[in-house]
């Protein structure tokens, strides 16, 4: 929580949708990329597959592979070499050199080799004296010559470690590669790589010039084990993403590591559910797996077009845990830039299950008609609302979800109380969102009188994270706010979320963390949206005392 302690004291930030929202404004202010990177990056990194058994051969034949089977053609593009690369000893002059016997050619020779074949190639370095395998250099005090040593062979990416650091401070190393960097002159693509250490995203990310950011520990060739260390599971790196939806966002990618499809280690199913997940929620798609040994399996899913396409659009938000349903069944979904919504329905259990939304759930309610798109099966069907499948245990049915049909009226002129208007949908982390109450855990009804501070509310909703409630604009509205924080009714020093509004799934602002104390009003502009979401993130510390009240929340249409 020490972490978060500068958060507290940042007003309410309405964030416009395409910035990098990040709730510290110093961060925002400083966020010059070394090189712009509007969509998240795709291409191979031998690390997953391979550790330090490399050499220019693995590497040249990787490139070949990567065109031969067409995934250059789907959209992957670099080809990066990982730790171990280097020589154990800078040369006469102090520059990196690479290992002569891995690497006999040299590296501008095999940047070549890459760009010949119409790839980008990427390196790896580390924020420290020594990379993380420790026998080799690390670019901490060495940034300018090294940036100008990457330039010099046609680097067009640098993965930036953490190892090694000497315990000296995470933005002085991240910025002082990101300038140089900057100061090539070439387009070098900037991904940072310290575990989620320091919160970057809302950090020393953006204000180092990255434009990705590990989020976790290493990623592991396995399911789940239930831990946050190293190496995680695919699941436990997932459970690790709910909250940071506000940084993601164009030159800003959370970044859940490199790809483990392909490598043996998840069915078939879980690596569908892997590969969905990670492009739902715009991660980088790094593949880690042998391509001169591609399985057609893997390769169906790792070149599936239309899933590929929720990886690289930018809707306003990257994807975000809508409903926990309790016995490892939950909803996840993103909204796509032409206004319909990707859903994932998730099974985490160990048994077949019927995963069951609504399309006001999702965020496009107000119609009487859909059209759903099985983005696995490749299949087309309609609906008149619901959303609901039969799911493998492990697996994923992902949905593309058009509007279609009538739409309903616009909501007339007015200034509303939300707790008196109907919602399309509600969903939260205990018993009901109650109206004009505080959240009682229970039944409907249970709570007191909403209190935040020593303040105390007539109208509201009270709410516990997880939670969100889906309201009908039909376009016309221009304005929500509200008094968010903690209902008092919890210990002092207890529950911290995080409030944030959507419109037509777009994120249109968010507050800092709150926590118990004085209320901040967030008031965000509504514009044309159909719909509003009012949602409530735990603040990454679980959700137990997150009782959190939208006070006084008006919608001005
Ligand atoms: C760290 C990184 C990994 C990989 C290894 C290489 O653990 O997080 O992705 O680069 O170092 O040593």
């Amino acid at each position: 929580m020490l972490a978060a302690l500068p958060l507290l004291l940042a007003a309410v930030i309405a964030a416009p949708p395409a910035v990098a929202a990040t709730g510290t404004p110093a961060a925002t202010a400083a966020a010059v990329p070394v090189t712009p990177v509007l969509t998240p990056p795709m291409g191979w990194n031998s690390w997953n597959k391979f550790g330090c058994n490399i050499n220019e051969a693995l590497i040249r034949e990787t490139a070949d592979a990567l065109v031969a089977n067409g995934l250059d053609r789907a959209g992957y593009q670099y080809v990066n070499l990982d730790d171990c690369w280097l020589a154990t000893s800078r040369d006469a002059n102090g520059d990196l050199q690479g290992d002569s016997v891995r690497f006999p050619s040299g590296i501008k020779a095999l940047a070549d080799y890459v760009h010949a074949k119409g790839l980008k190639i990427g390196i790896y370095e580390s924020a420290g004296t020594a990379t993380c395998m420790g026998a080799y250099p690390g670019s901490l005090d060495h940034e300018q010559a090294d940036a100008r040593q990457f330039a010099g062979w046609g680097i067009d990416l640098l993965k930036y470690d953490n190892c090694n650091s000497g315990n000296r401070p995470y933005l002085n190393r991240f910025k002082a590669m990101g300038d140089a960097l900057k100061a090539t002159g070439r387009p070098i693509v900037y991904m940072l790589c310290s575990w989620g250490k320091d919160a970057p995203w809302s950090t020393y990310g953006p204000a180092s010039g990255g434009t990705s950011w590990r989020t976790t520990e290493d990623i592991g060739n396995f399911w789940s084990n239930g831990s946050q260390s190293t190496p995680m599971g695919v699941v436990d790196i997932l459970d690790a993403q709910a909250g940071l939806e506000p940084y993601s966002g164009p030159n800003a990618w959370n970044d859940m590591d490199m790809l483990e499809v392909g490598n043996g280690g998840l069915t078939d199913t879980e690596s569908r559910a892997h590969f969905s997940l990670w492009s739902l929620l715009n991660s980088p798609l790094i593949l880690g797996n042998d391509l001169r040994t591609l399985d057609p399996a893997s390769e169906a899913i790792l070149t599936n077009p239309e899933v590929l396409a929720v990886d690289q659009d930018w809707g306003g938000s990257q994807g975000r845990r809508m409903r926990d349903l309790g016995g490892g069944l939950q909803v996840w979904a993103k909204p796509m830039s032409d206004g319909s919504v990707t859903a994932v329905l998730f099974n985490r259990s160990a048994a077949t299950a019927t995963i069951t939304t609504s399309a006001a759930e999702l965020g496009l309610g107000g119609s009487d008609a859909y059209t759903l798109r099985d983005l696995w099966a490749g299949t087309d069907s309609t609906s008149t609302g619901t959303v609901s499948a039969s799911v493998p245990s492990h697996g994923v049915v992902m949905y593309r979800i058009h509007r279609a049909g009538t739409t309903a009226a616009a909501r007339p002129a007015g200034t509303y109380q939300v707790s008196d208007l109907a919602w399309l949908a509600s969903g939260n982390g205990w018993g009901p969102v109650e109206r004009d109450r505080s959240n009682g855990e229970q039944a409907a009804g249970d709570g007191r009188a909403l209190k935040i501070g020593s303040t105390t509310y007539a109208k509201g909703l009270g709410t516990h994270a997880d939670s969100a409630v889906h309201l009908w604009l039909g376009g016309t509205c221009s304005q929500f706010s509200a008094d968010v924080g903690i209902d008092s009714e919890v210990h002092a020093n207890h529950g911290s979320v995080r409030f944030a509004a959507y419109g037509d799934g777009r994120l249109l602002g968010y507050s800092a963390l709150k926590t118990y104390g004085p209320a901040t009003r967030l008031t965000v502009a509504t514009g044309g949206a159909l719909t509003l979401e009012l949602r409530v993130t735990d603040g990454r510390d679980g959700n137990a005392y997150d009782h959190a009240d939208w006070a006084n929340a008006q919608l001005t249409c």
